[in-house]
């Protein structure tokens, strides 16, 4: 083993990663920017050195492809996203591609070829911060990005369209980024945590069991704007006030539903000045639990409730779906490789939900999918202080090399 397939370099090539980003001072890296061109030259050279053929596909992903023994009539995918949220830590997404990769470098520094290929994908976004939607990047993979999504505006008026031909793909020929590589053994992809769990019983590594479903909407209430200091408080038809009152029902709701959890991430208030009061504010909504049922019931209620509230208040809300992701179970077949994978090199194979969304769920819908879950400090991501040791690392790429070794035996 040369020094680029250790948890050392893994950490290392995280830490370059982490340097890239649209915003100085902090990592904020979206979906086909400047930033991501960057990335994708260092991990091109990262993907080459372990011995693979990199291509870019036309929604922005990057893929590299390990050769197996005969040409490959089968492939098994690796892999993880390179974008960010902004404000970001450096682990969340690159982690499991720079794992991947590093695996893949064992291989090839011993020369050796399994019985499949090995595609490894940086995917182009899973955060959906550019253009709200999540998973643009898995979605083109699996055949299932919807064209008119290219229509959609970034906070400067680009269209998803554009950006995409600014990237260098062609979104007439999104379709062609679907999976055509022949029988698909499985996507595995290794993640940092997100969450307390592992820290909490002592474990470097975790198995996913499935991953929770999520919905996203767009809500906007419209009021009126008016004079802060000349319009009475029995007058006012506050856009602001309106939305506050919202948040603090979707904060209750969750609090009262086992499991629920939602959020308010973003809220733009307009015209967004001292003396006027808001005419319109319109935010974001994020609802996720393991059980569809109930995720989809508490929406609906919710969005009820954001009617009755404009309505008490005289004033207009719309909402808008942003995004729908069913909860997705991972595949039992590849779970228990990798159990037998950590149970081998001597840990004990703990299973876990997972709270956050993963390109995993996208490509359920075109094959198996299992993921491996890397402890991270105090259970906290999608934050600058996001952190892992090296230690763990380390055991995630083994993991993944003996679950690529148990594969080669099973197939
Ligand atoms: C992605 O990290 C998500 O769960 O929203
Ligand atoms: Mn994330
Ligand atoms: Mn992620």
């Amino acid at each position: 083993m040369t020094a680029s397939g250790d948890a050392a370099t893994v950490m290392r090539r995280c830490d370059v990663l982490g340097t890239f980003g649209e915003e100085p001072g902090r990592l904020t890296r979206p979906f086909a920017s400047p930033a991501m061109v960057q990335v994708h030259e260092y991990v091109t050279s990262w993907m080459r050195e372990a011995g693979m053929a990199v291509r870019k596909d036309n929604v922005g992903n990057l893929l590299g492809r390990y050769e197996g023994v005969d040409g490959g009539s089968s492939t098994l995918i690796l892999g993880s996203h390179l974008d960010s949220v902004r404000d970001a830590g450096r682990y969340d997404g690159p982690l499991g591609v720079m794992v991947a990769i590093a695996a893949v470098q064992r291989l090839h520094d011993s020369a050796s070829r399994l019985p499949f290929a090995i595609e490894v994908v940086g995917f182009a976004d899973e955060e959906g911060l550019r253009y709200g939607t999540p998973y643009l990047g898995s979605r083109a993979l699996a055949g299932t990005f919807a064209v008119t999504d290219l229509t959609h505006m970034d906070a400067q008026g680009v269209s998803l369209a554009d950006a995409i031909r600014t990237f260098g793909g062609d979104p007439a020929r999104l379709a062609a980024d679907r999976w055509h590589g022949g029988n698909l053994l499985g996507y595995v992809e290794v993640h940092i945590e997100q969450g307390p769990v592992l820290e909490a019983r002592d474990l470097p590594v975790g198995i996913v069991s499935a991953i929770n479903g999520q919905a996203r909407y767009r809500l906007t209430f419209t009021g009126e704007a008016a004079h802060a200091g000349t319009t009475p408080m029995n007058r006012r038809r506050d856009a602001l006030v309106a939305a506050a009152e919202f948040i603090l029902v979707v904060e209750a709701e969750a609090r009262e539903t086992e499991g629920l959890v939602a959020t308010v991430g973003q809220l733009a208030v307009s015209p967004g000045a001292v003396n006027v009061v808001p005419g319109q504010a319109v935010l974001s909504l994020d609802v996720r639990h393991a059980d569809d049922k109930i995720r989809l019931e508490r929406s609906s209620r919710l969005l009820q409730g954001a009617r009755e509230i404009a309505a008490r208040r005289g004033l207009s809300v719309e909402s808008e779906p942003v995004a729908e992701n069913r909860s997705v179970p991972c595949s039992p077949r590849l779970a228990a490789l990798l159990e037998q994978a950590v149970q081998e090199l001597g840990h004990p194979a703990l299973t876990l939900g997972s709270g956050a969304g993963h390109d995993a769920v996208v490509m359920a819908g075109i094959t198996d999918v299992a993921m491996l879950f890397v402890r991270c400090k105090g259970g906290i991501s999608h934050n600058p202080a996001e952190s892992v040791t090296e230690e763990d690392v380390a055991v995630a790429i083994d993991v993944l090399g003996k679950f690529l070794e148990l594969s080669a035996t099973k197939s």
